[in-house]
């Protein structure tokens, strides 16, 4: 396999290390706009020096962001070359797209490292649903995300110094943004409920919280009643019925993922054969990413090119109910739905999963934390 390497940062970097010295691929070609010399490999600035290089077969794209990744990527597929990606943007919006036209040229695509960095959960994903009915996807899934809340829980940091450290550790998007208002888990779910479920979910009708609203006073409520608070996502399917959210939530101390420490990921599914069965393991971060890319690189070269296409176009409907910790506002519909409260925060009584998402999109302030279920 001759590989051609769209982007030289974090995963790109890593990618090219562990391709070193195997006799089954080699990175011939790198796509960087930096001024960077390499022993083994040549650089471009210029992508159409790659795709119009037939020796290459297998493009590799570590950029991230969806332009110009996805004309890169198509323009790839069109000119007959394996596509391999970690970029869950890119995928989330234009798996349905890219995929047909992969089938259409007769080329593989695969994106693992797009889920859970390290982690062989979308692959793992993708077996288990040809022995069962995959009934729930989701839990920890962005590493920047749980490293900050990991760091203000158990070692009393600050926000900002925590979110510096997980860009120092290479954790983070380059816009940090998505990965604390919960964008990037939000790509990962509706991936990993697409390939579970077999549907092509609506966007826009995934709500999505994250934590950049959370204060040490939180984490404090937290720790004095027995919780930890973590960023979780959910997929369900019942009934033909799929609710599908990413919030931050309150777990027991003691439960699993109230210990997952650092860009530590756990990630579990529920099938109607196998019950609950969990992947652990490290979410973010260079070789673990890579690690994920470069074992697609070597499932292409044993023919196994694709997840499950996308099925119909669904929308979500989301009438869990759930009971919340809400602190930054206070207004009339949060008065009339308070059960308890925490010091300055309050306990609703349980209200919809989509009610409270509206109520918090016109009040960005404010910080909800739903209680697990179970
Ligand atoms: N920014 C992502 C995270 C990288 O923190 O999990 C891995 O997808």
């Amino acid at each position: 396999m001759r590989i051609g390497l769209l982007g030289f940062g974090v995963v790109g970097r890593g990618v090219y290390d562990l391709t070193a010295g195997r006799q089954d691929m080699t990175v011939a070609k790198v796509v960087c706009l930096e001024d960077v010399t390499l022993p083994d490999a040549q650089v471009t600035k210029n992508f159409q020096d790659v795709i119009t290089d037939d020796s290459i077969d297998t493009i590799v794209e570590a950029m991230g962001g969806l332009h110009p990744a996805y004309e890169f990527v198509k323009a790839a597929i069109e000119a007959g070359k394996n596509i391999v990606t970690s970029n869950k943007a890119l995928v989330c919006t234009f798996y349905d797209e890219l995929i047909p036209l992969a089938k259409e040229k007769g080329v593989c695509f695969r994106c693992t490292a797009a889920v859970g960095g390290g982690i062989g959960w979308l692959s793992e994903l993708e077996r288990a649903r040809r022995m069962q009915t995959i009934e729930q996807v989701g839990g920890i899934m962005n590493g920047t995300c749980n490293y900050i809340l990991d760091s203000m829980t158990r070692l009393g940091l600050g926000y900002d110094e925590a979110l510096k450290q997980a860009q120092q550790l290479g954790y983070a998007e380059a816009n940090p943004t998505t990965d604390v208002e919960g964008i990037d888990t939000w790509h990962k779910v509706i991936l990993s409920s697409n390939i579970a479920f077999g549907v092509s979910l609506d966007k826009e009708t995934v709500p999505v919280a994250g934590i950049s609203q959370i204060k040490a006073s939180d984490i404090a409520n937290f720790t004095e009643k027995g919780y930890v608070c973590k960023l979780i996502s959910t997929g369900k399917c019942k009934d033909g019925n799929i609710s599908a959210y990413v919030q931050p939530t309150l777990v027991k101390q003691g439960q699993p993922e109230s210990a997952v420490p650092a860009n530590y990921n756990l990630i579990t599914f529920v099938g109607s054969a196998s019950d609950r069965m969990s992947f652990y393991g490290q979410g973010a971060g260079r070789y673990p990413t890579a690690y994920n890319v470069v074992q697609d690189c070597a499932d292409v070269l044993l023919g196994r090119g694709f997840y499950s296409p996308y099925g119909e176009k669904t929308a979500t409907n989301n009438t869990d109910t759930l009971r919340y910790y809400v602190s930054g506002v206070s207004d009339a519909w949060l008065a009339e739905n308070t059960d308890e409260r925490w010091n300055d925060a309050v306990i609703t009584k349980p209200v919809s999963v989509s009610q409270i998402h509206a109520w918090r999109k016109n009040n960005p302030n404010a910080f909800i934390a739903a209680f697990a279920e179970g």
